[in-house]
């Protein structure tokens, strides 16, 4: 799926998006906030925070960022935000693929259902990671495949069917997580039937020392490079290539 037609499907489904994903999806992102122990201040920003179902549930002395690329699914969020008068949160478009915030924005970065719903996971890894202050939090909150073959299966041969709803069933945590300086610290089961993963990562990238350059990036399943950063500017393709190895 193009960032074009993410538009369109989700803001087709914005209206209605509540009431079919809402409360069959709620322990997953109630899992995420209860478990966030989140200090005064902290910075948190969630990528792809559809109608907001998740905002009234973050601590009121955080500051929350939302970013979502759907029109309607923000607007939702933003009608949501002013009901709740949730003066601690700012909502923009942006596509999480391409972010305008600067390196080491954020202390957590939050993607709850989204990883799988993305044009191209690998960007949108990539800018989380390069949004996230070293030693921050990367929460993916995700149904993964499933580590059994038979079910891996089923979930290949329904991928490009659910593709057309809005998002993919084929995609495994360790190709997510291959070649990232993300380290799991937490991996828990959760929603109907445990299907779906809530994964805390520590984001382990080196520190952005003044002038000295350090190279960040994601490598594709097969191990080429797909995106390196130099002290937070995404590289071409081809210099990623150079960069990765
Ligand atoms: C399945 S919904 C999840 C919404 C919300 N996080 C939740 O818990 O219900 C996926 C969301 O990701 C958004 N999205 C997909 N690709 C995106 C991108 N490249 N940039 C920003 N948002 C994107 C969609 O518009 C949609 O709102």
């Amino acid at each position: 799926m193009d960032l074009a037609k993410i538009e369109r499907v989700y803001t087709s489904y914005a209206k209605i998006y509540d009431r079919v994903f809402g409360k069959v999806f709620h322990e997953g992102r109630q899992s995420i906030i209860q478990n966030l122990n989140a200090q005064p201040q902290e910075k948190i920003l969630e990528v792809g925070v559809g109608t907001g179902l998740a905002l009234p549930m973050y601590p009121r002395h955080c500051q929350i960022v939302g970013i979502d690329f759907s029109e309607g699914m923000l607007d939702q969020a933003k009608q949501r935000a002013v009901e709740h008068q949730m003066g601690h949160v700012q909502l923009h478009r942006m596509d999480a693929g391409e972010m305008e915030f600067k390196d080491d924005s954020f202390d957590t970065v939050v993607a709850a259902y989204v990883v799988t719903a993305v044009p191209d996971y690998r960007k949108v890894v990539s800018e989380m990671i390069r949004v996230c202050r070293p030693g921050g939090r990367i929460i993916m909150l995700n149904h993964f495949a499933n580590d059994n073959k038979v079910i891996a299966a089923v979930e290949r041969v329904l991928s490009p069917l659910t593709k057309h709803l809005g998002w993919r069933t084929d995609l495994a945590l360790q190709t997510v997580l291959d070649g990232t300086p993300l380290h799991v610290a937490r991996k828990q089961n959760v929603n109907p039937l445990r299907l779906w993963a809530l994964v805390e990562c520590v984001n382990k990238k080196n520190k952005n020392v003044n002038g000295k350059t350090h190279i960040n990036g994601v490598k594709n399943g097969n191990g080429t490079a797909a995106y390196a950063h130099i002290n937070g500017t995404r590289l071409s393709e081809q210099a990623s290539g150079q960069a990765l190895g």
